[in-house]
């Protein structure tokens, strides 16, 4: 099938929701997902969304709080530009049907978390995510200008190169006409053209073994960019959320909220005597590359397999009803977290780097826009302070709106883009080399590529990712396409970046930590290879 759209958008968490349900005031919306469409990593997200909403807090100390979580790696106009913009976005969030918690006296009931220096965080139980993409999607359903397509993967991105022309990262003026999108219940490729096109994939934290991402986050939107030519960046800082629960058989692994730190909650080790006075002095809520490491470090010099999160001298009416969604959850493993410790390791959470974009969302492949976590924005720098992230996408996806509703008055289709051609490709019959693909590379992500890192663990991996990608490009080129075989060669793609990137970057900073370089340098590293 052939379609042509105003606005082809990829994704429907948060940042795609917001960017359609503004451009379908202005044109013809299509939004594409590959699995049902709410399912997404923002539905997960249990903590909230930081902003500045009473004194004693300002613009100014959020603004510092990021600075310092992101290890001074941030783009300073980013994080200033996200954060003085936060009020009027949530305003509109709200506007749409969001609803946050508020105390008896009527004021939004803030929560804190590691890193903030101040309590801000706007939240919805621990269900935040949940409620925001029922609202979005329920709205977005509503709207007669956007098309919902679920089942639908988006293979690649449509460039001059499918009509023949050589592209390569040096090529000044690449462009997006829309993309390849797989029906997966259909079993064929339709052609979108489109005159703008919102990358929203999300993130990748798939391409580790334990990973609080829902499995769709395979680094898909990231893995196109780059095929497509354009520029990723700062893929070596990838967030491991300290607290996931311990429950090794679970996948994907269930989110503890940063939020119950905030709280009261505090990490102790296997024999319940707390640590993180031996690291930081902000303790459990210092920010998260510090605290994951320290229970990493902890984990290693216990030789245990998990450490804790005591809740247990904590109120205990207020607790379930703060937190109903992780007390049920702890319920179902048998554990009643305030009569008992959860057992807790970190795992996989935020992909902190991705499609370098500029202040209006454009990355830069001309009509190409990307937000959220699939983006880099340079709001995070090297480790993202906790609920930036879907304020992030608020900010970023309304700002990619202003600027392409300008720009596409005077983009138009461009019809010569052929269909997809899948002569000479078989049926797969072996899943087996798919699957056998996944596990290879989660492990060597896991050990060789984690938390704490060294050059020489970083070339192993590097090595080992070289088969594999060699040996998925053979059967992605030969094989009728299915989504498993997409999936996999994007994650082998995003895995090379990051290790890539990682292997570049000779200093420790937020969350690349490297033996071999304990220290900070001050130069930049390069951001991209500009091999081909
Ligand atoms: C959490 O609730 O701890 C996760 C929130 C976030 O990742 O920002």
């Amino acid at each position: 099938m052939r379609r042509e759209v105003d606005f082809l958008v990829i994704g429907t968490g948060i940042a795609g929701l917001t960017f359609a349900l503004k451009a379908a005031k202005v044109g013809k919306v299509c939004i594409v997902t590959k699995s049902k469409a709410d399912e997404t990593a923002t539905k997960y997200a249990q903590g909230g969304i930081a902003a500045v909403m009473y004194t004693p807090d300002t613009y100014e100390k959020h603004i510092q709080d990021t600075l310092i979580a992101g290890d001074d790696l941030n783009d300073e106009k980013a994080v200033r530009i996200t954060i003085t913009e936060a009020p009027e976005r949530i305003k509109e969030l709200i506007e749409l049907g969001v609803s946050f918690d508020k105390n008896a006296s009527g004021q939004y009931d803030l929560a804190k978390e590691g890193g903030h220096s101040e309590f801000r965080v706007l939240h919805h139980k621990d269900q935040t995510g949940l409620e925001i993409e029922e609202t979005l999607l329920a709205r977005a359903r509503e709207d007669s200008n956007i098309e919902i397509l679920e089942n639908h993967f988006t293979v690649e991105l449509i460039t001059q190169h499918h009509l023949g022309m050589y592209v390569n990262r040096r090529t000044p003026d690449i462009t997006c006409f829309g993309a390849y999108v797989l029906d997966r219940k259909n079993n064929s490729i339709d052609t979108i053209l489109a005159k703008v096109t919102l990358m929203a994939s999300g993130g990748a934290g798939n391409v580790y073994a334990t990973t609080t991402n829902p499995p769709i986050a395979t680094g898909d939107g990231i893995a196109m960019v780059y095929r497509a030519k354009g520029t990723i960046e700062k893929m070596e800082f990838i967030q491991f959320h300290p607290t996931s629960l311990y429950n090794p058989t679970e996948k994907p692994s269930f989110l503890i909220t940063e939020a119950l730190r905030g709280f009261g909650g505090i990490l102790k080790d296997i024999n319940g005597n707390e640590f993180m006075q031996k690291y930081d002095k902000r303790l459990s809520l210092a920010p998260r590359d510090i605290v994951a490491r320290a229970i990493d470090n902890e984990l290693k010099i216990s030789g245990e397999d998990h450490m804790y999160l005591d809740c247990r001298h904590l109120n205990r009416n207020q607790l379930i009803d703060h937190f109903p969604g992780v007390y049920a959850k702890c319920l179902t493993i048998g554990i009643d977290m305030t009569r008992e410790m959860i057992p807790i390791v970190p795992a996989a959470h935020y992909t902190c780097g991705g499609i370098k974009v500029d202040e209006w969302g454009n990355s830069s492949i001309i009509n190409l826009y990307a937000s959220g976590e699939c983006s880099s924005t340079g709001l995070h720098g090297a480790n993202r302070l906790a609920s930036n992230s879907l304020l992030e996408s608020l900010v970023y996806s309304h700002r990619a709106f202003i600027d392409s509703s300008q720009k596409i008055k005077h983009v138009s289709f461009c019809n010569e883009i052929p269909d997809w051609n899948a002569e000479g490709t078989v049926m797969n019959e072996e899943m087996v080399l798919i699957t056998q693909t996944m596990r290879e590379l989660q492990s060597i992500m896991t050990y060789y590529v984690g938390i704490v890192r060294s050059d020489l663990r970083l070339k192993r991996a590097a090595d080992r990712l070289s088969i594999l990608e060699r040996e998925t490009e053979e059967l992605y080129k030969h094989s009728v396409l299915i989504d498993k075989i997409c999936e996999v060669r994007n994650l082998v793609k995003v895995a090379t970046l990051i290790v890539k990137m990682a292997l570049e970057r000779k200093e420790s900073r937020g969350l690349h930590f490297s033996i071999d370089y304990p220290k900070v340098i001050d130069t930049e590293v390069n951001i991209y290879s500009p091999e081909d």
